[in-house]
């Protein structure tokens, strides 16, 4: 296994659009296993493929504290969604930072899993959200996004302000 780079805001290589996974093969799931490896080492509790600069529709998230509840989706499409809740949010990509974002309070999705069977997962709450701002990532979206723009050329410009400190 191995610990991969995380791309951080505002890299644009993050607004690009992951392309659905064909086959879930041996590769795929090396790429899966080095990515649990990734978040949990963060530590964080979701991350998707395209912030590690690997542009196919895939996600993982543990909302646990002990790594106990670990789900991989694969190509997820969310089926429905219902009421709505503003919840703290954070992001790999975005380190030290986190704002509130109102989405869907639960959700059913489909997706593959790691032996490329569909499944459906019923969502709700921080799982819920975790997986709907991890979806965001499979079309190039971060939860910055949903801020107004001050703020978030405020977050811009920390974040090169503490990359310059750190170099
Ligand atoms: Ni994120």
């Amino acid at each position: 296994m191995a610990i991969l780079p995380i791309l951080h805001f505002p890299d644009p290589r993050l607004r690009r659009t992951a392309e659905p996974v064909d086959d879930v093969n041996d590769e795929i799931r090396v790429l899966v296993d080095n990515m649990f490896e990734t978040m949990y080492e963060a530590p964080g509790i979701g991350l998707a493929a395209p912030q590690v600069d690997v542009l196919k529709r895939i996600l993982v998230v543990d909302i646990s504290d002990d790594r106990s509840q670990p789900f991989c989706l694969i190509n997820p499409e969310i089926l429905s969604s219902e009421g709505d809740e503003e919840t703290e949010e954070g992001c790999l990509s975005v380190p030290n930072t986190y704002e509130k974002v109102r989405r869907a309070k639960r959700v059913a999705v489909k997706a593959l899993n790691l032996d490329g069977q569909l499944f459906e997962i019923r969502a709700e709450d921080l799982l819920a959200v975790c997986i709907q701002h991890e979806i965001d990532h499979l079309e190039g979206k971060l939860f910055v996004d949903y801020l107004s723009a001050l703020k978030r050329q405020r977050i811009q410009k920390k974040l090169e302000k503490n990359r310059r400190r750190t170099m």
